[in-house]
């Protein structure tokens, strides 16, 4: 049976026409704002689990309940998965069970937490961004991750660089923007074959008859 869930509804028709200029500012200015108490003793958290394993890190941020870090976890058996969102409410909701050693579910501010990790030096093997909030509307522009001031410490941690959403507009901003920054980008649509599905967002989406898309790109510098 289909679920119904509501695509995304903008008066935005392709690409923000401010988003070049957003991006290149933020490029070439760093973001000043003060980091958080709270965010300093959430990065220490991590910070530890992260010094304490040998392989390698993947970041799943936003990561809601975490069912999606749960997945990455079990299937990348030598990586420490490090979930981060802003609800504790979400955090862990729905997730029974045992879960693996190599996954760690951390409640943490984002604009935050990437610089604090940009600022350790961290390098990820993997970075994924499972359907943030789209923010569709085109007054809010500044608040989606793409040209948000935050982005170049989040580009910092390298690796592999996936973002997922259902709104088209969103990956062609983001594909957009990586391009603007040197990366190499590729977009393309997300199938509803299990293997590939991940995030509890996609699901509903797929579901529903929604297109999902990614955007898989890959840092310069390695
Ligand atoms: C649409 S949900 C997607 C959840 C999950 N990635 C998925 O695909 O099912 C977006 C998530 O991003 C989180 N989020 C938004 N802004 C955040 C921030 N500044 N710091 C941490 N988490 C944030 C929200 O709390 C929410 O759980």
């Amino acid at each position: 049976m289909q679920q119904s869930s509501q695509p995304v509804v903008s008066s935005q028709a392709g690409i923000h026409p401010q988003l070049t200029a957003r991006v290149l500012r933020h490029r070439d200015h760093r973001w000043q704002r003060p980091v958080a108490d709270h965010s300093r003793r959430a990065f220490a958290v991590a910070g530890q689990r992260a010094a304490a394993h040998s392989g390698s890190l993947i970041l799943d941020a936003g990561c809601g309940t975490g069912a999606s870090s749960l997945c990455l976890a079990r299937r990348c058996g030598d990586a420490l998965v490090i979930g981060v969102d802003k609800s504790q409410a979400r955090l862990g909701r729905g997730l029974d069970g045992p879960r693996p050693d190599n996954l760690l579910l951390l409640r943490a501010d984002l604009v935050d937490f990437w610089r604090l990790a940009a600022e350790a030096g961290w390098q990820l093997a993997r970075h994924c961004i499972f359907y943030p909030n789209p923010w569709p509307k085109p007054g809010h522009l500044g608040r989606r991750w793409h040209a948000h001031p935050v982005l170049p410490s989040l580009l910092a941690l390298g690796g592999e660089l996936e973002l997922r959403t259902n709104w088209e507009t969103y990956a062609m901003e983001w594909e957009a923007t990586l391009t603007l920054h040197g990366w190499s980008v590729r977009r393309e649509i997300v199938t509803a074959d299990a293997a590939a599905v991940v995030s509890p967002f996609e699901r509903k989406y797929l579901a529903s008859g929604h297109h999902c898309w990614r955007v898989l790109a890959a840092d310069p510098e390695r």
